[in-house]
C-alpha cells in the first residue's frame, strides 16, 4: 500500500533521476539480464569507477553466460583484475554454468530462481528482476537503505543488517506501476550515491528534502550499534590480493619463490595462500608451483 502522499515523493525522485543520473555502462539500452547480473555482482563491494572498465571487458569477452561457462574459472579470476573480493569471480563463473545447464542459457527472472544461483543474494536477485526484467520489487542496497532510513524513519543510517520491518517499509513505499517502481529504486540508489551520502549529505541539493523526516528533525546523529570499519593495509586480504595478482599477471604457473618475494611475513603469507587454495582461487599445479584454477 502506498500512502496517497507518496506519489509526489515518487515524482520528485523520478524527475531528479531523469536529469541527474550518471551515464554508466550498465545503464545502456543494450544491457541484457546477464550484463545486469555481472554489473551488480561487481558493484556489490567495489565503487562504480573501478567497476566500469572491468565490466566493459567482461561483457565484451563474455556476452552471454554460456560464453563465460565455456572457459576455465581461472579466466574469470584473471579478468576480475583488481576489483577485490575475487571469490565473486568464481561465483559468477558458477552462476554462468548453472544458467547454461539449468536454464538453457537464459538468466531467470523470478526471485527464487535467481537466488538459487551461486553468489546471488536478496539484493542481486531483486536488482536483476527489476532492472533487467521490469518486475516490481524493492531493491535494497546500502544507498537505498540509507535514503529510506532518512526520509521515512528520520534515522541517520539504517541498522547494520537488513530487517524485516525495513523490507515491509520499502515494499509499502514502492510506486504501483512497475516501470515507475524500477525508476524509483534506481533513482533512490543514485540519490544515495550522489547526494544523500553516508558522511557528507548535500541536503541543499536534495529533491525530497522537504519530505525528509531526518532533515526535518535537524539531521540527528546515528545512535545505533557500532559499524564495522574496513581496513586493508597489512591484512590477510591485502596479502591474498598480492599473491593472486602475481598469478593473474602470469600466463604460466609460477614457483613458490615468486610468491614468497611479494610478502615478507611468512606466517601471514602461508595463511593467505592456504586460504586461496581452499577457496579454489589458486590451484597447486605441481610441488610448490601455483596457477589459476582450470
Ligand atoms: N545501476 C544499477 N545498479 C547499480 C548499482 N548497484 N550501483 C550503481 N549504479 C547502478
Amino acid at each position: 500500500m502506498v500512502a496517497p502522499s507518496s506519489s509526489s515523493l515518487h515524482t520528485a525522485v523520478v524527475a531528479w533521476y531523469a536529469t541527474h543520473a550518471r551515464e554508466l555502462p550498465w545503464r545502456r539500452r543494450s544491457t541484457t539480464a546477464w550484463h545486469v547480473l555481472v554489473s551488480e555482482v561487481m558493484l556489490q563491494q567495489t565503487p562504480v569507477e573501478r567497476v566500469a572498465p572491468v565490466y566493459e571487458q567482461w561483457v565484451d569477452r563474455w556476452p552471454t553466460p554460456s560464453a563465460l561457462a565455456a572457459e576455465p574459472s581461472g579466466e574469470a579470476v584473471r579478468a576480475w583484475g583488481r576489483l577485490g573480493y575475487p571469490r565473486r569471480a568464481l561465483r559468477l563463473h558458477a552462476a554462468a554454468t548453472a544458467v547454461r545447464d539449468r536454464h538453457d542459457g537464459v538468466v531467470p527472472e523470478d526471485l527464487d530462481t535467481l537466488r538459487a544461483l551461486p553468489g546471488v543474494g536478496e539484493y542481486t536477485a531483486a536488482a536483476v528482476a527489476v532492472f533487467a526484467y521490469g518486475h516490481r520489487h524493492a531493491v535494497l542496497d546500502t544507498n537505498v537503505r540509507r535514503v529510506l532510513a532518512r526520509v521515512l524513519d528520520g534515522s541517520a543510517l539504517p541498522s547494520p543488517a537488513l530487517t524485516a520491518a525495513e523490507r515491509v517499509r520499502a515494499a509499502d513505499a514502492l510506486p504501483d506501476d512497475r516501470s515507475t517502481a524500477a525508476t524509483w529504486s534506481i533513482g533512490l540508489m543514485e540519490l544515495g550515491a550522489l547526494v544523500c551520502t553516508a558522511r557528507s549529505p548535500r541536503c541543499g541539493d536534495c529533491p525530497i528534502r522537504a519530505r525528509c523526516h531526518w532533515f526535518d528533525a535537524g539531521r540527528p546523529a546515528y545512535e545505533g550499534p557500532a559499524r564495522r570499519v574496513q581496513t586493508y593495509a597489512g591484512t590477510d586480504r591485502q596479502c591474498r590480493g598480492r599473491l593472486l595478482a602475481v598469478l593473474r599477471e602470469s600466463d604460466v604457473p609460477v614457483g613458490g619463490e615468486v610468491l614468497r618475494a611479494v610478502w615478507d611475513d611468512p606466517t601471514q603469507r602461508e595463511r593467505a595462500l592456504d586460504g586461496l587454495l581452499d577457496d579454489g582461487l589458486v590451484a597447486l599445479v605441481d610441488d610448490d608451483v601455483y596457477g589459476l584454477p582450470g
